[in-house]
């Protein structure tokens, strides 16, 4: 991939209506379970991102036909439970933590051995998480000293187990769920805090029986899954940068339209509410069984928070653009119990906190956090280490800041975010590539 990178200049006020890509995990899903399904899926609203068509492609790969009727569409022909086939090839997971933990539950079930790969950063990312308790269940996965790739044996009879990860994860519960469908007898997953529940939810939707509460998830092996289409809700983790650059841009006022409120997602709002945010919610609704509303976000003066504890699963990927609302906020915000924060595409407390230093930030980071001082942000340059979140926040840093703020690596702003240059430049900022 060339590399890409950006500047972005003070802007602003943001003003307008936008509507954001689909949501990342609802897409992966989607295609995952219209592909095990019987029948045909329409899926409205797919997110045309890079990690997304990655795992399209691997479906692909494994026999499953799909159809673009239309950007953001797919039609899935679905091969049913036992229906993919096998193939000598790798499967390319990019970027995708999601997809690659998610499939490894998935492959696990298969009569076929098959072997999964990511780019550099998914090649660093700890994968552990997901085969030790696949290996529970009976599967066989070799992994490169607990990273990728994953070589996945096939025809291993699968049990399920009762399993409590030692993290909060969505992706270790979904893999299990997954490999649970092809397992003798009931997996269940018992979580210490509960995360986003998209899995279960669609599983229930495509015809699997399934209890679920918060924190909980069990189900049985050896039924069914019937087509059925998938609406999918905008993405919160991308509405999240606007979200924030409208809170602390003077004079902003902006309207994100049908965005996917998944309780599970949402810890954002709850942190911009103590730091004394102005966003309303305004046309509820559901969809495809998912809340969704209008959000209008009206700049006011934050100000810093110890961030409760207990927000911090409910908000994983938003941590980036919490920074930066907390580097634009007066006082200080500290943010602890979020040591999850170092295993995503990058380090991300590593990165925000080095890229705020070097824009003029007072911060200290924790190990499972950071202490920010906020106050004037400058412009600098700053490495995004390739990691599409960490970009995007300092694109709204941008916005602030005294000087032109260089952010290096952008081009996997893609894998979530595709457009988002000039979907932001429409509404005010200010953000170009370096030529
Ligand atoms: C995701 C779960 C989260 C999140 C990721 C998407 C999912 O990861 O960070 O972007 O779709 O299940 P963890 O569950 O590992 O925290």
């Amino acid at each position: 991939m060339s590399r890409i990178d950006w500047t972005s200049h003070q802007g602003g006020p943001l003003r307008g209506e936008i509507t954001v890509p689909g949501d990342k995990s609802v897409s992966h899903r989607s295609l995952m379970f219209g592909a095990l399904a019987e029948g045909t899926s329409h899926i409205r609203g797919f997110l045309e991102g890079e990690d997304t068509r990655a795992t399209a492609a691997i479906l692909g790969k494994l026999g499953v036909r799909f159809e673009t009727p239309a950007p953001g569409e797919r039609i899935v022909h679905g091969v049913g439970l036992h229906g993919l086939r096998g193939t000598a090839d790798t499967l390319d997971c990019g970027n995708a933590g999601t997809g690659m933990r998610l499939l490894a539950g998935l492959l696990a079930g298969q009569a076929f051995d098959s072997t999964l790969v990511g780019d550099e950063s998914l090649s660093r990312r700890p994968m552990r998480r997901v085969t030790d308790p696949l290996g529970e269940m009976g599967a066989q996965i070799d992994t490169n000293d607990g990273k990728p790739p994953l070589h996945i044996h096939g025809g291993r009879k699968l049990k399920g187990i009762t399993y409590h990860p030692p993290v909060a994860s969505a992706q270790i519960k979904s893999a299990l769920l997954l490999a649970g469908l092809y397992a003798d007898g009931t997996t269940e997953v018992i979580e210490p805090h509960p995360t986003r529940d998209y899995t279960e939810s669609m599983l229930k939707a495509f015809g699997w029986p399934i209890e679920y509460s918060p924190g909980k998830a069990k189900l049985d092996g050896g039924h069914t899954l019937r087509a059925v289409d998938v609406d999918v809700p905008a993405d919160f983790s991308s509405a999240a940068f606007f979200i924030v650059a409208a809170c602390i841009v003077p004079g902003s006022e902006l309207r994100l339209k049908a965005v996917g409120l998944n309780p599970r997602r949402t810890g954002l709002l709850a942190a911009l509410e103590l730091m004394g945010a102005d966003i309303t919610v305004e046309n509820e609704r559901t969809s495809g069984g998912e809340d969704i509303a209008d959000l209008v976000v009206r700049y006011r003066r934050l100000h810093g928070v110890a961030l409760p504890l207990d927000i911090v699963p409910d908000m994983i990927d938003e941590f980036p653009a919490l920074f930066v609302a907390a580097a634009a906020a007066e006082g200080m915000t500290t943010i602890r119990g979020a040591a999850e924060l170092r295993v995503k595409e990058s380090d991300r407390i590593a990165s925000m906190a080095n890229g705020l230093k070097a824009c003029g930030v007072l911060i200290d980071e924790l190990p499972d956090g950071a202490m920010i001082r906020g106050g004037q942000i400058h412009g600098g340059t700053i490495d995004s280490h390739g990691d599409h979140r960490i970009a995007m926040s300092f694109a709204i840093a941008g916005l602030l800041a005294s000087g032109p703020i260089v952010i290096g690596d952008c081009a996997n702003v893609a894998t979530s975010f595709p457009g988002f240059m000039e979907l932001a430049n429409g509404v005010g900022f200010n953000l170009g590539p370096v030529r």
